[in-house]
């Protein structure tokens, strides 16, 4: 049997051998080309030589080009696994030629190929030609060019743009093109079987295509009016052919489908000894394997081309077919732990050859593929359990429940959309991305983060003097002070007034500030305001009304009047500490979403000189573990010191370029973006003060995470000088502790649990010696002196002191057991209250129950009880009773031995 190395090595030989140029794959990560996700073509690295804009020293090249196709517009990630033939990754097999050959050419190359090096039955080959439209003429000349190399014209058939027009993506070259189609079926002799109308056939395995020629004639560029396309004439017709590896191998080992290739089998042989199963190709599990082995392959090389799991663009496409393939193993396999670095392990050997660089990422993608599993089986646990929740109780599903396991348990929506395909709800992706974002707006308008509003109230005074005062402008975004500052008004005890004198308190607006008011969680700014006579303490800063600054304020020395000229001056080491503070509040809101997941949303913000506080959406508390990986997360982008940048853009275009805006919250048309580190690490729409670059956060430390409501929680951090000041602290307590307990910073924990188990072990002791008194005060139960007999029974009544609950418990099973058969019952008076503990021994509970005993004595002194029939316990207040329940006891007893 042919391997599918071989095939590979067959095709790059017979078109080396025919003056083609070897080139190697690209990286999945496409080059300078922001159109394209993923590598999805051969072509894409030719894309240049295509259109004329380079050239090389060859025009004729072949390789095989490694591809993923899931998301943009060739996206088969649906189709995984339930066909035989689609992939999430795949190898292209291709010719090119650049300016040098063309059509007929590119099929005397094909035919060769197949019929004369692969001997394929040409009675199983089908060929398509473009059958022309209003634009774009037939392709006579390719059903010319097949006849006469052999191939028998009933077998030639043509079909529209949908199948026979070829582009890479919404622009670049593209043009007509003639596939073939192989018949994968039994019995080709049977022309009811082997025939035309299952080519192209939807949902067909049974004759697919093998090898698409593209005769490559055109650009398609887009106009300067966006979303209208043209095509534009290439410099020199040229040909781009595509044969998908997995495909032709499947032919030539003689199997029906490509999963049981030696590209892919040995893979789901592997994923199903993880799972300790056999594979069978017909079941969920059987499925399930498959997708795995498909999706382990796209993970183990797309990371090696440096493509990580990520919250956007090709990262979050990768991120939701390695969550695909955590989900299946989890839901049908019952692999819990981490797997799937394992499979890419076993993809690397197996491909390695062949794709060098794979080995060389080896560490790297097992090292990603691993932290992806650990951070999602967390979210995986919860989510596939409430997914059970809403799937187990009804035949339809409530869009709105759907959307709230999105927005409360973070269960990713694309796995969402997998569970509702698999219990029978088909539908399109559009359909279900539009049902869903419906019901999530809904939800989420209903929530309380929707409502909240943090609006200061707006006295009729700032409503007057907003209509009738210029606004004040705010220029504290590049300096902290202004030098001759207009006055404009003065307000005291809600009136407009003509000056503010020595010792007063008010507001003061001024024409221009560098005070930043209150907005966005940033807390408003304190400072001083001076005059040649006067000085102001600033003491807060606010705008209750868009363009009204008002500065509380106290005048500490002289006296200010409308009009007088001011030197304003920021507070800096204060505004500094905020700027720290509202960068890292943005850089945690990131982190969280990278840790937690993209569910996680700001809730809510504070961000004051001292200390950051964020609320956000999230299920479950932070374990250690993750409140560690988010402060290595932000600590990292504080030491990489990136760039800090704000840009004035439209409110669309913002959205648009992925920035993240707040829900809730009202934005102008025209909004401030601020991105740290060019966008990569976060982006968002935000009016507040910030630093210039990462690196002078100089630290971040979070102190508390605690839910304040359900779904939301409540994280604390500090940054730069707190952030050392508590290091400091923390530096101190252990330093007294080491001293106090003379042991070196790693040992002391070690000393402290020791001496924590050892105080245990004292009190335990403690509690024994005193039971051991009690007890031996009791006298000598044995001898029945003490117990009463109750038509043979052995009953025994004690008042005791100072015991609590545990202590009593244990007393009385000294005393049943050495009473051996009986009734014990133990009262005790505390605090004004009774405490009564009743044990019955196993022999007995047939007749006497402990609960039924206690049910009738607590009601004496005014309280309650309840137990099983061995042990009950019990109280009440009226403690001058105490002694009445017990004497009632013995007569409880007794009814219940004469029944
Ligand atoms: N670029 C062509 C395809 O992907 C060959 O089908």
């Amino acid at each position: 049997m042919i391997t599918g190395h071989e095939i590979r090595e067959k095709f790059l030989g017979y078109f080396e051998k025919h003056g083609h140029k070897r080139v190697h794959s690209s990286p999945l990560l496409p080059a300078n080309d922001p159109t394209l996700l993923f590598t999805n073509a051969g072509m894409n690295q030719f894309k240049d030589l295509f259109t004329g804009v380079e050239k090389r020293d060859y025009k004729r090249a072949v390789s095989a080009q490694k591809c993923i196709r899931a998301g943009g517009k060739h996206n088969d990630l649906d189709e995984v696994g339930r066909t035989a033939r689609h992939h999430t990754f795949f190898e292209m097999l291709g010719n090119f030629s650049f300016g040098d050959y063309f059509k007929r050419e590119a099929i005397r190359f094909a035919w060769d190929f197949l019929v004369n090096e692969l001997k394929l039955d040409v009675n199983r080959l089908w060929f398509t030609i473009f059958e022309g439209d209003s634009e774009i003429p037939e392709d006579s000349d390719a059903r010319r060019y097949w006849i006469e190399v052999g191939a028998s014209p009933e077998r030639i058939l043509g079909f529209g743009r949908k199948d026979n027009f070829w582009q890479m993506g919404e622009t670049g070259p593209c043009g007509p093109c003639s596939e073939i189609h192989y018949y994968m079926g039994d019995e080709p002799e049977n022309p009811l079987k082997n025939r035309a109308e299952l080519v192209n056939a939807p949902q067909g395995d049974q004759t697919i295509e093998i090898w698409n020629l593209v005769f490559m004639q055109f650009e398609r560029i887009e106009a300067e009016k966006k979303g209208i396309y043209y095509l534009k004439p290439l410099p020199a017709p040229s040909v781009d052919t595509g044969m998908g590896l997995e495909r032709i191998t499947a032919v030539l080992q003689g199997v029906k489908s490509n999963y049981e290739t030696d590209l892919i089998k040995p893979i789901v042989d592997f994923t199903a000894t993880i799972a300790g199963k056999s594979y069978e190709a017909d079941t969920i599990e059987g499925f399930a394997m498959r997708v795995i082995a498909d999706h382990a392959r796209a993970t183990a090389f797309a990371i090696a081309d440096g493509i990580l799991p990520g919250n956007e663009g090709r990262n979050y496409v990768l991120r939701k077919i390695m969550r695909r393939a955590i989900y299946q193993a989890r839901e049908h396999l019952g692999l819990k732990e981490p797997f799937l670095y394992k499979v890419c392990d076993f993809v690397i050997d197996l491909m390695k050859k062949a794709y060098p660089e794979l080995e060389a990422q080896r560490d790297f993608v097992l090292k990603m593929t691993r932290l992806e599993e650990e951070r999602f089986g967390k979210t995986l646990t919860v989510g596939l359990e409430k997914l059970k929740e809403v799937f187990g109780s009804n035949k339809s599903v409530e869009f709105k429940e759907l959307a709230r396991l999105y927005d409360t348990f973070g269960v990713p929506r694309d796995l969402i959309r997998v569970k509702l395909i698999e219990q029978g709800h088909q539908m399109s992706e559009e359909e279900f991305n539009e049902r869903f974002d419906e019901a999530l707006q809904e939800i989420q308008n209903n929530s309380e983060i929707g409502k909240t509003s943090r609006k200061s109230a707006i006295k009729p005074i700032y409503q007057e003097l907003a209509e009738k005062i210029s606004p004040s402008v705010f220029r504290g975004y590049d300096t902290t002070r202004i030098d001759g500052t207009k006055v404009t008004a003065l307000i005291r005890d809600e009136k407009e007034v003509q000056e503010l004198k020595e010792a007063e308190e008010g507001l003061i607006v001024l024409e221009e500030t560098p005070f930043y008011a209150e907005a966005g969680g940033q807390v408003g700014d304190t400072g001083i305001l001076v005059s040649q006579d006067a000085k102001v303490k600033v003491l807060d800063t606010f705008s209750p009304i868009q363009g009204l600054i008002l500065h509380k304020s106290r005048v500490e020395k002289g006296t200010i009047r409308l009009g007088d000229l001011l030197t304003a001056i920021v507070d800096e080491e204060k505004r500094d500490a905020t700027r720290r503070n509202h960068t890292a509040t943005h850089l945690l809101h990131a982190a969280l979403k990278e840790v937690l997941g993209s569910h996680v949303k700001q809730a809510g913000s504070v961000v004051a000189p001292d200390f950051l506080r964020f609320d956000y959406t999230h299920y479950q508390p932070l374990t250690d573990e993750e409140i560690k990986e988010i402060e290595d997360l932000v600590n990292y982008y504080i030491l990489r010191n990136e760039p800090v940048r704000t840009d004035i853009m439209q409110l669309e275009e913002a959205i648009s370029s992925g920035a993240v805006a707040l829900f809730g919250e009202k934005y102008g048309s025209q909004v401030r973006v601020l991105s740290v580190g060019d966008g990569k690490f976060s982006k968002e729409l935000c009016g507040g003060t910030h630093v210039r670059a990462t690196g002078d956060i100089g630290i971040f430390k979070i102190i508390s995470d605690e839910a304040i409501a359900a779904g939301t929680r409540r994280i604390r951090a500090i940054t730069g000088f707190e952030a050392i000041k508590r290091f400091q602290e923390d530096e101190k307590i252990i330093e007294k502790a080491t001293e106090s307990l003379k042991a070196d910073r790693r040992g002391f924990v070690e000393i402290l649990e020791k001496l924590q188990d050892e105080l245990k072990r004292l009190r335990r002791e403690n509690e024994d010696l005193r039971l051991k008194i009690i007890t031996s005060a009791t006298g000598p139960v044995q001898n029945g002196d003490v117990a009463r007999e109750i038509k043979g029974v052995k009953v025994l009544t004690k008042v005791v002191e100072g015991l609590d609950k545990g202590a009593m418990r244990h007393l009385s099973d000294t005393l049943l057991a050495r009473l051996k058969s009986g009734v014990v019952i133990l009262a005790k008076r505390d605090d004004g209250k009774v405490a009564f503990i009743v044990r019955v021994s196993e022999d007995l509970t047939d007749k006497v129950k402990a609960g039924k005993i206690i049910n009738e004595i607590a009601p004496v002194v005014a309280g309650r009880g309840g137990g099983r029939d061995d042990m009950a316990e019990g109280g009440g207040s009226l403690t001058e009773k105490l002694e009445e329940a017990l004497e009632k006891s013995y007569k409880v007893v007794e009814s219940m031995l004469s029944s």
